[in-house]
């Protein structure tokens, strides 16, 4: 084969745990709801940032280090993070990898998360705590994007790996891990209930 691809960007997505799953998300879903109610900060915030919506990025964005329960959520999805930097051959002898950042995202019907990257970490994601019917899925942009200038648009019918944009649909009980450069959005969501996930950071030192 003449032609070999190379650069190329990995998204991860499994599931958080074996099982306990359900349960587990009820607990988380419980202490969203009772975050969105205590952070009154964060409600000004997301009236302004976060149009409908509520999200705990600008006010509660160590969930991991005040709630035991994001605590153990932190300590699972870390592992998801080290075999997602083993599979992308980062050297990460003798450093600790480590979640900075961890807060809420409640959308109800309709509320939109506009395009966005993840500054001052290099491995983000989120795990999904509740997704009912529609919705919205996480949508994944090509990096060069800004770089093909003149390139002639994909054929509707482009091979996979060639696409453009790549949508991720949101299911509770899984993760999804992405080096913090890769920009992404979700669109309105279509659901008549909220979508709520958690978002979270990583750093290495
Ligand atoms: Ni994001």
């Amino acid at each position: 084969m003449p032609i070999q691809a190379w650069f190329p960007t990995f998204i991860y997505q499994a599931a958080l745990q074996s099982k306990g799953a359900t349960s587990f998300n009820r607990e988380l879903w419980k202490e969203c709801l009772q975050i969105r109610e205590y952070d009154r900060e964060g409600q000004r915030w997301s009236k302004n940032s976060y149009p409908g919506g509520y999200t705990s990025y600008a006010s509660m964005a160590n969930l991991h280090k005040l709630s035991s329960t994001f605590m153990d959520l932190a300590a699972k999805i870390t592992k998801h993070v080290r075999k997602f930097t083993r599979h992308l051959d980062m050297d990460l002898e003798g450093k600790k990898i480590e979640m900075t950042d961890c807060w809420v995202n409640m959308m109800p019907k309709q509320v939109v998360h506009s395009l966005h990257l993840h500054p001052l970490s290099f491995i983000s994601g989120t795990y999904y705590v509740r997704t009912p019917r529609n919705a919205s899925a996480i949508k994944f942009e090509d990096p060069r994007l800004s770089k093909f200038m003149a390139a002639p648009p994909k054929r509707a019918d482009c091979r996979p790996m060639n696409q453009q944009h790549i949508k991720y649909r949101a299911e509770a009980g899984k993760v999804i891990l992405f080096e913090s450069w890769l920009r992404h959005e979700v669109s309105a969501n279509q659901s008549d209930e909220e979508r709520i996930s958690i978002s979270f950071n990583y750093d290495w030192r």
